[in-house]
């Protein structure tokens, strides 16, 4: 089939709006822009013409259809009778992105119902759609316009990309603005209930109805052998070629999970101003606060990472307050459901003698798993690690003994010599301690509910991107020097040549976001909750 491609931009081109309205009057298949995302639309009064639909998107057949009106009475022949609510909701949303599910009457064939009671009206607030729609004179069913399982359309290029040769016509009337399909809200039940959110949120909704059911379906998955309350929330759909997982953190979190299982191939779906900190290539599909920007950008992000040969999509997880909802069910289906929680990663830090370890105590009393750094840089440099033959390579043969172990005495003598022996150290040190961090992390990220990263060198070190939060431990200087005379058998001119080669503690508290005073009394950990 030859399939025509109109470019209609306003209602007012009415040569064009005419010739797709009387193909579409005709029983013929036309994709119409609207303002949620391009619709297959066809005579919904033609049961032939809509079964057309089922074939041009291999749908399946019981995935009853959307009824697209462009004015209020329109909806009278449709349905068996308008409840208050339905007249209610109608002012307030109407036109807009907003389905209602009513029982249908008989003019509406089972085509288009898949064999159901109730038929499912909207009237949308795309001018060309509004208009194609009264110039046709007949209610328009359209689904939307992509092969069934891809992501939807949000402009007309996909549709080319799905439709072409197999449709009419495809009018191009630029990129939709709500990006995810209608708000879908059974008025057939009492109370009414959400089965596909939207544009028009759930309090939207509440707000002219009085409270509302939100079906389990909106988030979770269908159990095996459960009925649908809508039919198309039981398939698979919206989903690129690459997988796509959600990951469900902190952006400090998704950093450290996506610097340790990042492959070629792979891509992370980001916000806005994350991009320039994540190690393999990224989307953004908007700014973390606009779950409206992100509906708007969501599936043509999904698309665009299939053009890219993504193999694996790795998004972060949206809000799912207010138009968020309707992007994390989006996404949820785009990932089957593959969720992965990734939780929060703190930091520990504070001056020599502050008492870091009695807080890490505190923190793995409450289930928090801590990987003291200390322990981690001993395991780096075990005998005949990579790190030892760099070490070599830096400082010469003899800080290794003749059996291969590190010589500490003699490694520490040459690389604290200098503070640029330091700085080689620390090059050499530091990847290979954030690595191990990282993987450990990563490895138990499902048994334990916080991390934290107890590092006295944290804010040095690549570390301190993956926190989300530090803790910076301080004690009085006379009280750290007691303690560390005592800990480490050292004379006290020792211990304060120490103390004063490390920054002074207004350094670690500018950088910190919770202090924690550790005189010897009890330690308070409520600001970290
Ligand atoms: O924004 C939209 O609603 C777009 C544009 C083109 O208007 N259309 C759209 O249609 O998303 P479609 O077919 O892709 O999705 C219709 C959804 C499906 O999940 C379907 O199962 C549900 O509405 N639905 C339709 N009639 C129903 C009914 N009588 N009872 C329950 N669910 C119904
Ligand atoms: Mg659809």
């Amino acid at each position: 089939m030859n399939t025509r491609i109109y470019e209609i931009k306003d209602k007012n081109n009415k040569k064009d709006i005419d010739e797709v309205a009387e193909l579409l009057r005709d029983g013929k298949l036309a994709a119409i822009p609207t303002e949620t995302v391009y619709g297959l639309a066809a005579n919904a009064l033609n049961p032939e013409a809509v079964a057309n639909i089922f074939k041009a998107k291999g749908r399946p057949q019981d995935n009853p259809l959307i009824v697209h009106i462009s004015e209020f009475d329109e909806i009278y022949p449709l349905v068996k009778e308008v409840p208050e609510n339905a007249k209610a909701l109608a002012e307030k949303y109407w036109p807009g992105p907003l389905t209602m599910i009513l029982p249908k009457s008989d003019i509406i064939p089972n085509e288009v119902s898949g064999g159901l009671s109730t038929v499912a009206i909207r009237m949308p607030s795309h001018p060309v759609a509004n208009a194609i729609i009264k110039s046709a004179g007949v209610p328009l069913a359209a689904p939307s316009a992509n092969s069934s399982g891809l992501p939807s359309p949000t402009k007309a290029q996909h549709v080319i990309d799905d439709m072409m040769g197999k449709i009419e016509a495809i009018v191009d009337g630029g990129e939709c603005d709500v990006g995810v399909e209608s708000t879908v809200v059974t008025l057939a039940t009492n109370p009414p209930r959400l089965l596909r959110p939207g544009g028009i949120t759930p309090k939207q909704l509440e707000s002219v109805l009085g409270k509302i059911e939100i079906d389990p379906a909106v988030t979770d998955k269908l159990k095996d052998g459960a009925v649908a309350a809508s039919p198309g929330m039981k398939y698979k759909h919206y989903s690129p070629k690459a997988e796509v997982y959600i990951v469900k953190s902190c952006f400090a979190s998704f950093r450290c999970f996506i610097d340790e299982i990042g492959e070629d191939g792979d891509y992370a779906v980001c916000f806005d101003g994350e991009e320039d900190f994540i190690k393999i290539p990224t989307i953004s599909y908007g700014k973390e606060s606009s779950p409206e920007e992100q509906a708007q950008k969501l599936f043509s992000i999904l698309r665009d990472a299939d053009k890219l040969g993504a193999s694996r999509v790795f998004v972060r997880c949206p809000s799912t307050e207010g138009v968020g909802l309707a992007v994390y069910n989006r996404l949820i289906r785009a990932a089957a459901f593959r969720v992965i929680n990734v939780p929060e990663i703190f930091g520990l830090t504070g001056q020599t003698g502050a008492g870091k370890t009695t807080v890490a105590l505190e923190l793995s009393k409450k289930g928090i798993y801590v990987i003291d750094c200390d322990i981690t840089a001993r395991e780096i440099v075990k005998k005949g690690s990579p790190v030892i033959d760099k070490l070599k390579k830096a400082f010469g043969e003899d800080i290794v003994f003749t059996d291969g172990e590190l010589n500490r005495k003699a490694l520490a003598q040459k690389a604290f010599s200098t503070k640029e022996n330091e700085k080689i150290l620390n090059k050499i040190t530091h990847p290979a301690i954030t690595k191990l961090v990282r993987k450990q992390i990563i490895d138990n990220k499902d048994k334990y509910p916080a991390f934290a990263v107890d590092a006295a060198l944290l804010f040095e070190s690549e570390l301190y991107d993956y926190c989300n939060k530090t803790i910076v431990v301080t004690a009085d200087k006379d009280i750290r020097l007691k303690r560390i005379i005592q800990r480490d058998s050292i004379t006290e001119e020792e211990a304060l040549l120490r103390i004063n080669s490390q920054p002074d503690e207004q350094y670690y508290i500018s950088k910190g976001d919770i202090v924690i005073e550790n005189n010897g009394g009890e330690i308070n950990l409520a600001d970290l909750f």
